[in-house]
């Protein structure tokens, strides 16, 4: 690795920077979005891409041909297409922990060659793969059993963040048409308090239940506390000494530390160092998946983000969505000020996509300092927020519409309406539809109270249907427009450790609520810590 140089000038000192400040203050003063649309008939053949089942429509967003040139300069300016090409051979791009992002490599072709330190990485992604498939027909067969011979009826996903948002997001996603039709069901236990576990386990039956315990690092203690109870729980109704055996498998990149756990060695499905945890369902990590839709369906969600990649690797930057969608990003962000990004399915069953993309995006890019150590003076990852938009239409556009503060709006919307009725689903287009021309053109109105500005920007991205393919695709578009901002911002996407110095307290706060800390610790919290912690023990004496 070369040193780190915490001096070098920031991107916002950068000629083609400071061209787009100078771009958007004249933009301020030109026409709206309504006028552009009028003036320009082909406004959206000009901005939208087909690529096979997935339209990316984002004529609607605040751009002009000038400010897709600039934005492209700035995109070379950061050298976005070397590292696209470092990033998909598996250069050393996560600096900060010394190691390559791999996530493409997990959906590569079995004849692709990806080489990080002299091994072909694909060749042990094809193996695990095997592993998995084998594992998945056994048990969706009824080859392989629980410990009183019978089917394994439920698949339990212990696990959290990376290693529960995607399993759990598409699970519910592909319900419709796909896992309703399925000998397996699935569930989620994944919050430190025990509740959900306590809601899942006691409607569950021991002898059919099959738990996959799903931890990158094996040492995540919301992950270890769910699975202890569920392994007591198991214990309990068993007696039986191959009662673990039968009923725990691990998807982690530590097998070891699984094997130390109890979960027998040809029970643990590995990955690697190289998957970010919120990059990893297409690793061992999406074994629920599989066990849930069958291996094909997991091959098919691998395909569609493969085709991502390719496009991703080949299309020109004027004409490749992740690349556009990163861009209009950071246009909408450092050079508009808007901040937050809402995320808007128009299908109930894209409820968890909001939840996903939260962490992929505000893991990834809630960073203030650059990969060589220079702390950033422009914004990084915005705020992001959504869900289910037919209902959120209910709840908080009204902020959207109205509101001083607003954000830019991805609206999701499959054409097909998987697990909806299909003339009521029509009401769903025709809603997704009415939203994003209401942004855009606003109302004019003596009523300052019903004047909508209007000048609202979004993209929509239009599914032909909502299938394993078309919903890879989506995840893949996501997880490289994450990438293209972290090129521009000059960021690391692929480390978190923002995320310990809480867990490192609650380690030591845990120690005393249940009276192991070292006496006069306290001492060294803040009142507040201090007092909470008072009052907390108190009702605990009085109960
Ligand atoms: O605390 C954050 C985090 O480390 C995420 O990055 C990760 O997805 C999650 O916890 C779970 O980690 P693991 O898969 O190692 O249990």
């Amino acid at each position: 690795m070369s040193e780190p140089q915490r001096n070098k000038p920031l991107v916002s000192s950068s000629e083609a920077w400071q061209q787009l400040q100078q771009h958007a203050t004249e933009m301020a003063s030109q026409k709206p979005l309504s006028v552009l649309f009028e003036q320009n008939p082909e406004r959206f053949q000009q901005h939208s891409i087909q690529l096979g089942s997935l339209l990316f429509d984002y004529s609607k967003q605040r751009v002009t041909t000038e400010t897709l040139k600039q934005l492209m300069a700035l995109a070379r300016q950061q050298q976005l297409p070397e590292k696209i090409q470092q990033l998909l051979q598996g250069a050393s791009l996560n600096q900060t922990e010394g190691r390559a992002a791999l996530h493409t490599a997990l959906r590569s072709p079995a004849d692709a060659k990806i080489i990080v330190d002299g091994r072909n990485v694909v060749t042990d992604v094809h193996q695990v793969r095997q592993q998995m498939t084998t594992f998945v027909e056994r048990v969706r067969e009824g080859v392989w059993r629980g410990f009183t011979g019978k089917r394994i009826t439920d698949v339990v996903n212990i696990g959290v963040g990376g290693s529960d948002l995607g399993p759990k997001m598409i699970c519910r996603a592909l319900r419709p048409g796909y896992g309703e039709k399925e000998p397996i069901r699935v569930h989620f236990i994944s919050s430190i308090d025990g509740a959900h576990a306590a809601d899942i386990l006691p409607r569950l039956s021991p002898e059919t239940t099959l738990f996959v315990v799903s931890s990158k690092t094996f040492t995540t203690t919301d992950t270890l506390a769910n699975a202890a109870a569920a392994r007591e729980w198991l214990a309990q109704a068993s007696q039986h000494p191959r009662a673990v055996a039968q009923h725990f498998v691990a998807a982690t990149a530590d097998p070891q530390q699984a094997e130390r756990w109890g979960v027998p060695q040809e029970n643990v499905f590995p990955f690697w160092e190289w998957v970010g945890g919120r990059y990893s369902m297409w690793s061992s990590i999406g074994l629920t998946i599989a066990l849930y839709l069958g291996m094909e369906r997991f091959d098919a969600l691998l395909q569609g983000a493969q085709q991502i990649d390719q496009h991703f690797s080949e299309a020109p930057l004027e004409q490749n969505i992740p690349v556009l969608m990163g861009l209009i990003g950071v246009w909408n962000s450092n050079f508009l000020g808007m901040p937050g990004q809402v995320v808007l399915p128009y299908a109930a069953h894209l409820s968890h996509l909001s939840n996903y993309l939260e962490q992929l995006e505000m893991e990834s890019l809630g960073k203030s300092v650059t990969q060589q150590g220079g702390v950033v003076d422009y914004d990084t990852g915005p705020i992001i927020w959504g869900g289910v938009g037919s209902n959120a239409q209910h709840a908080f556009y009204q902020l959207l519409h109205q509101g001083t503060r607003f954000a830019p709006m991805d609206f999701i919307l499959p054409i097909d309406p998987a697990g909806a009725e299909a003339e009521q689903y029509q009401l769903t287009i025709a809603n997704c539809l009415a939203q994003s021309r209401a942004f855009m053109v606003g109302q004019q109105s003596e009523d300052p109270h019903r004047l909508h500005p209007g000048n609202r920007p979004s993209s929509t991205l239009l599914l032909d249907a909502l299938t394993p393919h078309t919903l890879g695709m989506v995840v893949a578009l996501y997880e490289h427009k994450v990438f293209v901002q972290s090129v521009i911002w000059e960021i690391n996407p692929f480390d978190q450790f923002g995320v310990e110095l809480g867990k490192k307290i609650a380690t030591q706060l845990h120690q005393h609520l249940i009276g192991e800390g070292e006496a006069g610790e306290y001492d060294g919290y803040d009142s507040s810590t201090r007092g909470l912690l008072q009052r907390i023990e108190q009702r605990g004496k009085q109960r």
